[in-house]
């Protein structure tokens, strides 16, 4: 029954979606729909050909170029890789640059269009593990089952933090939370598919939550249904 399933994880920047999402994905040997990656393809390749963010027509151009050739390939582990046709963009999406545009790009309804008709032709045989912001609301409102993981914002600015000091990357947290309340607040205030709660998502608060702990539950709430 998991077979054909799309379950959708929403919640805001560092709320544990991609690391809950793509340990599920792993272990229940579901397809992953990173959409945060998408998003941030389409801003990496934008800002590489210095389009501007008004210039609307070539962003729908990456924006359809990223829908055909992104693929993210689950690895041993549950490391992902994204790659853009064979160009490994998993690091790069990571980025400071790309951080500091995505929300804005992201906001652009006609961009929207494309990301939501790529997510959807992913997911059409099912058995899909689907994140972001509008996976629930927008893209899958049929999913079987839709999770919105939130948390207290100072333990998400925190985790960030940990996250890019063990990458090596030299920040101070003050710029990590910055970044992240300006991209919560263009993501929740913009018009198309803002971050809402979804309806009928369950909502679990993983302030105090280990990744484990948060798993757990969502394995359970899988296993619920599952027998419904
Ligand atoms: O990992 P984190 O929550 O920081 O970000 P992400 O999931 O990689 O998403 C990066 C950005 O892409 C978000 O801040 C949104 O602006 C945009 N996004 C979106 O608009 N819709 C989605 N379904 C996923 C991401």
């Amino acid at each position: 029954m998991i077979e054909g399933m799309v379950i959708t994880i929403d919640g805001p920047a560092a709320s544990g979606k991609s690391t809950v999402a793509r340990l599920l994905a792993y272990e229940m040997g579901l397809q992953l729909i990173d959409s945060g990656a998408m998003y941030r393809a389409v801003t990496l390749l934008a800002l590489e050909q210095g389009v501007d963010i008004s210039d609307t027509q070539r962003l729908v151009s990456i924006a359809k170029f990223v829908g055909n050739n992104l693929r993210a390939r689950m690895e041993e582990g549950a490391r992902v890789k994204i790659f853009i046709d064979d160009r490994d963009i998993t690091e790069e999406i990571r980025g400071a640059a790309v951080g500091k545009f995505v929300s804005p790009v992201s906001a652009i309804p006609e961009v929207r269009i494309q990301m939501v008709e790529a997510q959807r032709s992913i997911a059409k045989g099912g058995g899909v593990i689907a994140e972001g912001r509008d996976m629930g609301s927008t893209v899958f409102p049929d999913a079987s089952l839709k999770i919105f993981l939130n948390a207290a914002e100072e333990e998400r600015v925190r985790r960030r933090y940990v996250e890019l000091l063990e990458k090596g990357k030299k920040v101070s947290i003050d710029d990590v939370k910055k970044e992240i309340e300006i991209r919560d607040f263009i993501d929740s205030s913009r018009s198309a598919s803002p971050l809402r709660i979804p309806d009928g998502a369950i909502v679990i608060d993983t302030t105090d939550m280990s990744v484990e702990e948060v798993i757990f539950s969502i394995k359970d709430l899988i296993t619920g249904i599952c027998h419904t």
